[in-house]
């Protein structure tokens, strides 16, 4: 979910639309706004917020606040929709999080009387500042932080009051300071067009926001955080020609690899990880694609053992003690990446943030921080993303092998500019209309085709999987049929003959096969019934060529099915929830 608050001296309600616009891809099957002028007026309602009018929320006054959804507790519909508000009327709260004791708190409070309208966790929050509310909404939130077990982020407001309260734990929550008005967000993007300035909360703070001022306490001591000037660029969060966020960001590809892959790290990070003897990586969704293609780099390169788990899984295996820990989260909010980060810290491990997203709540968690530099990314499913992930990641490698990385990665900008030139519409018309798909590859291409098949259903909807070549015949191939389409990584490493015996399995079957492979190769065209080459460029080229091209045929795909490509049905982009 996202949030958004503003008060000043504009009229609050499109700084607050066009703010929860931005963050929708946090989470849109819902969405609402509440101004506090004399009163609260509330309006919110299932769907989203951009397939609005401007006009549609006619609102006025000086403060407002604004949510858009992503459910957890309590269906998509008009009544969960934030805000919510007490029994009066008069205090309305927007949250990010969940409240675990949400249940024993409910009881409690309509055993006192309390009558709740929606099924979600929230609705607790501003019943409970109605219950400690005594003139001041500050007092009250402290109060009612007090009974709140959970994650939040939450932004509440009073109709007898002109100010916004914040408070924060788990989820994020970013201030911005402008001239005569303050802005609260759950990231920077609303906020970036109005101020640079901003505050980034931190676990366990309030805000007490006004139009010129902010205080912020946290264990019931005033606190001092300094402002940070932020220089993301605004247009880059703007489609700028493109059909789709997605498509832009996918030609970005070029620039964002290069620049990622370019910069420096810092001698202490690389002596720290040069030490390690096991490496952990976590991560979630693509980000742990990009872990797991580090494995194969960093154990053929370097020799250092990596151990890659799903985040969300982290806290089932046992960590190793004094080890290094790497977290890979674009966001840097994912929640469950961030605990296990958290959990191994208590290992006594040293951990490593890389993240796309400064001052995001990754950052303030671990030791060390690498950042990818792929500017803001819009649509939901993750591509220039991944690939500066990538390119960090094989910069590490570089920087602890003795293998000239570098030199291979060269040519790299051009290369990928061709890749980008193929024409993915005969393949996406394959695809289209086929019941399930596989994408298999072996090596350092397995995760490759592992990301192929999360790319390709995220936006499809097409069920696909991603498969090590060789486990295909242990079950899969009972699915295959002509209607199943392949897609198989072949290119001419040390997997290659190999492959070529798996394609030729699978063609047995009946099943249609995509194949890639490098440049001209024939023998491989003759096996397949779609071929597409990846240009001429080095091995670990062809890792990301081979990715760019698998995003760019699920793009088209989508497209050819008329898919919300953009914002793919019941998905977010950054999962705040465990
Ligand atoms: C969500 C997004 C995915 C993303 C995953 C991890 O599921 O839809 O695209 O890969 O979260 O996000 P992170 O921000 O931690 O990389």
């Amino acid at each position: 979910c996202g949030i958004v608050g503003y008060i000043g001296r504009r009229n609050a309600a499109p700084v607050v639309v066009e703010g929860l616009k931005r963050l929708e891809y946090r989470g849109y099957d819902s969405f609402g706004v509440a101004i506090a002028d004399n009163g609260i007026e509330v309006v919110k309602k299932q769907g989203r917020i951009s397939d609005l009018g401007k006009s549609a929320i006619s609102l006025s006054g000086p403060v407002g606040i604004g949510h858009t959804r992503w459910a957890t507790h309590g269906v998509p519909n008009d009544i969960n929709a934030h805000p919510h508000t007490d029994c009066e009327e008069n205090i309305a709260v927007v949250h990010n999080g969940i409240i675990e004791n949400y249940t024993e708190l409910k009881r409690m409070l309509e055993s006192e009387g309390h009558t709740f309208k929606s099924d979600t966790d929230t609705e607790v929050i501003p019943h409970l500042i109605e219950k400690y509310y005594a003139g001041n909404l500050l007092d009250a939130v402290f109060k009612t932080a007090d009974v709140l077990k959970g994650s939040y982020a939450f932004l509440a407001v009073c109709g007898d009051e002109r100010r916004i309260v914040a408070a924060k734990k788990s989820s994020p929550l970013v201030i911005g300071m402008g001239d005569g008005e303050m802005f609260a967000s759950s990231d920077m993007t609303p906020v970036i067009e109005y101020t640079q300035k901003m505050i980034f909360l931190e676990d366990g703070d309030f805000a007490d926001i006004s139009d010129s001022d902010i205080c912020i306490y946290n264990s019931g001591e005033k606190v001092v955080r300094m402002p940070e000037i932020v220089e993301w660029d605004f247009d880059s969060a703007k489609k700028g020609g493109f059909e789709h966020f997605m498509q832009k960001e996918i030609f970005e590809q070029p620039d964002v690899f290069y620049n990622s892959f370019a910069k420096k790290i810092d001698e202490d990070v690389i002596s720290a990880l040069k030490k390690a003897v096991l490496i952990t990586v976590v991560a979630c969704g693509t980000s742990y694609h990009a872990g797991i293609i580090f494995r194969y780099l960093m154990e053929k390169y370097c020799k250092i053992p990596v151990r890659v788990e799903i985040a969300s899984e982290f806290s089932n295996f046992t960590p190793c003690r004094d080890s290094v820990m790497i977290a890979v989260t674009q966001s840097g909010e994912t929640a469950d990446t961030l605990s296990a980060l958290k959990s191994s810290k208590s290992e006594n491990c040293t951990t490593f943030a890389i993240t796309n997203v400064l001052g995001s709540s990754v950052t303030r968690a671990a030791d060390h921080v690498l950042y990818t530099l792929a500017g803001p990314e819009i649509s939901v499913a993750a591509t220039k993303s991944f690939t500066a992930q990538v390119a960090v990641l094989l910069k590490i490698v570089s920087c602890l092998s003795e293998y000239d990385i570098e030199e291979e990665l060269s040519g790299i900008h051009a290369v990928l500019e061709e890749a980008l030139m193929f024409d993915a519409e005969p393949a996406a018309e394959l695809c289209k209309n086929s019941e399930s798909m596989f994408f298999v590859g072996r090596g350092v291409f397995y995760p490759v085709s592992l990301e192929g098949a999360l790319k390709m259903k995220e936006i499809t909807y097409i069920h696909a999987e991603g498969y090590a070549a060789g486990e295909l015949k242990h079950g899969p191939f009972s699915l295959l049929c002509e209607n199943t389409p392949v897609i198989a990584l072949c290119t001419k490493d040390e997997s290659y003959p190999v492959m070529m015996s798996n394609i030729k399995e699978i063609k047995a079957r009946g099943a249609p096969v995509i194949a890639i492979g490098t440049g001209d190769d024939i023998d491989l065209m003759e096996i397949c019934d779609l071929y597409i080459p990846l240009p001429d460029s080095s091995k670990i080229s062809e890792i990301i060529t081979a990715s760019v091209i698998l995003q760019v045929l699920a793009y088209k795909t989508a497209v050819l099915l008329g898919r919300d490509v953009d914002k793919p049905r019941n998905l977010a982009k950054s999962v705040t929830v465990i």
